[in-house]
């Protein structure tokens, strides 16, 4: 995931605040369960700290994605086949995209991210490894349908949407993103898609919680950055970062947790914590065979094959934009 900080697609104010940041926190801070949106995690800092929770040890879902694509080549390239035109949702990342776009052949590869800066750079990286390989990067939000490039309209598509990236959604923004993916790629096209498992919760909060605090600082920099862009007083060391699992909605919770009572300033507007409120920054979502399932058929993607790294830790579904036969 690459920060929002290509400026074109930022609303800035006279004061170079950005507008919808500020309005999210506001009104996140306002509500009884004070609660930010997960995005705002990631601004230069956030994203560097991100590829830092990567390498922790606890941290497996990278490592065990990239032991599923380099261990099952062969199956992909049988399942998917030579000669489509992959298009990523997010910008590759410089380890698993080379791995896929070695296994299957495609035609061409289109990038698709929010940030100009970040896909240029790694559109570029990526055509060094492919020479032969047509690039066409496109700048765009893919929470909204995107026009692809002409040059790729008629060959069939594959859609890669790694690292279980839709697990930071809750169900019905998931959906929305899978029926939209579906829009962008048509019917007919594939998509693989990465998919976190449900496991021993202490696995989990010990990947959400790392012994070396990296994810604790990550969760920690969304109020440094909201003291720091929007003038707030938050005091930082009265907070403390906690990973819970929520057994009810499938997921794992970071929140900031007031160490005392607290009270501070943000945009102009006063706000109180009581001792072990929380501040809720993120929801990662995880899954078995069936919900996994349930929600690519909700987004209108037909599952077809499914492979699990050695550990059975992760999953990654390649599913097609069709109607099952079996629907009555
Ligand atoms: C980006 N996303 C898939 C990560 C996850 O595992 O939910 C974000 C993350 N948050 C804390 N650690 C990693």
């Amino acid at each position: 995931m690459s920060a929002n900080k290509d400026l074109r697609l930022v609303d800035l104010d006279e004061e170079g605040v950005d507008r919808a940041f500020r309005e999210s926190v506001l009104k996140g801070l306002g509500e009884s369960q004070k609660a930010i949106p997960a995005r705002w995690l990631y601004d230069d800092a956030g994203s560097q700290l991100f590829e830092d929770i990567t390498a922790v040890p606890e941290y497996y879902p990278t490592r065990a994605e990239t032991e599923i694509l380099e261990s099952r080549d062969k199956e992909f390239a049988e399942a998917i086949g030579p000669g489509r035109a992959v298009i990523e949702f997010g910008s590759g990342s410089s380890v698993k995209t080379p791995l896929l776009l070695r296994a299957i052949e495609p035609a061409a590869y289109v990038p698709l991210d929010i940030s100009g800066d970040f896909l240029r750079a790694s559109a570029e990286e990526l055509g060094k490894k492919f020479p032969g390989l047509p690039v066409y990067p496109v700048e765009a939000d893919f929470m909204r349908r995107v026009e692809l490039p002409q040059a790729v309209t008629d060959m069939p598509h594959l859609g890669f949407f790694p690292g279980s990236t839709i697990g930071n959604m809750v169900p019905r923004t998931a959906v929305d993103l899978l029926r939209t993916m579906r829009e962008t790629l048509g019917e007919g096209s594939k998509l693989l898609i990465g998919l976190d498992l449900v496991k021993d919760r202490s696995v989990l909060e010990a990947a959400y919680d790392d012994a070396g605090g990296v994810t604790a600082e990550f969760n920690l920099n969304l109020a440094r950055r909201i003291n720091r862009e929007l003038g707030g007083t938050i005091p930082v060391d009265q907070l403390i970062h906690a990973a819970r699992w929520n057994d009810d909605f499938a997921r794992i919770e970071m929140h900031l947790v007031a160490r005392s009572d607290l009270e501070f300033e943000v945009g102009g507007q006063r706000f109180t914590m009581r001792k072990g409120e929380t501040i809720h920054t993120e929801n990662s979502h995880k899954f078995t065979r069936r919900s996994g399932a349930t929600l690519l058929l909700a987004g209108g993607w037909t599952p077809v094959a499914r492979w699990l790294d050695k550990k059975d830790r992760f999953s990654l579904i390649l599913a097609e934009a069709s109607i099952p036969r079996s629907a009555p």
